[in-house]
């Protein structure tokens, strides 16, 4: 477990763009190249781990990230979707992974939910990401639905948490 006096979780800014996108890049390959394929890897890379798609989520406020001794190791990041606040990416990098910086993250994704006024969060995990399940699942999320997302692409698995007012959740 990182020291506490060692982590920092703040909001992104202009300043943390480079750094946001090699969290992409460090994770991606390892998480999802042995379960969805090389290929996936590539296009997920390519279409969400730019600077075009990284830019406007900075912009909004909707980025955070982990800091330990002023290096960023992980960040998250939300946004509406079909009228619920979704949690698009949550990634830590491997090496400071199980270091109880995932969970900070996510506990300030669902303090600022709830302090937002939003009554639930929405996420999605690839099929066969069993970690990521097991630990959203540690944090009171529940499976709604599997999409499909076809051409031997693993399916998507939705899960969502519903916030109570008394900060239970
Ligand atoms: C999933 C991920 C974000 C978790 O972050 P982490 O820093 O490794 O997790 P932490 O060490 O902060 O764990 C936080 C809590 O979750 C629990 N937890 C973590 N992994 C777990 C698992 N596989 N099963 C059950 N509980 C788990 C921990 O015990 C801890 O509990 P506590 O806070 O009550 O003590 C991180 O491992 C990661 O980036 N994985 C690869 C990318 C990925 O799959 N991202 C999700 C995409 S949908």
């Amino acid at each position: 477990m990182v020291a506490e006096d060692r982590l920092v979780i703040r909001q992104a800014d202009g300043e943390d763009l480079t750094a946001v996108i090699e969290v992409g890049h460090r994770t991606w390959p390892v998480t999802y190249g042995p379960i969805a394929g090389d290929d996936y890897v590539a296009m997920g890379l390519a279409k969400w781990w730019t600077q075009e798609a990284t830019i406007p989520a900075i912009r909004a406020g909707r980025v955070t990230v982990a800091e330990v001794d002023h290096e960023v190791v992980g960040m998250a990041s939300v946004g509406p979707s079909d009228g619920h606040l979704t949690l698009w990416k949550l990634y830590v990098l491997p090496e400071r992974q199980s270091d109880g910086i995932g969970g900070r993250l996510l506990r300030a994704v669902i303090a600022k939910a709830r302090e937002d006024g939003h009554d639930e969060i929405r996420l999605s995990y690839l099929a066969g990401n069993d970690n990521a399940a097991a630990f959203y699942e540690h944090f009171g999320f529940a499976e709604i639905e599997r999409e499909s997302s076809g051409s031997g692409i693993p399916d998507s698995v939705w899960m969502r948490l519903v916030l109570t007012q008394d900060g239970e959740a």
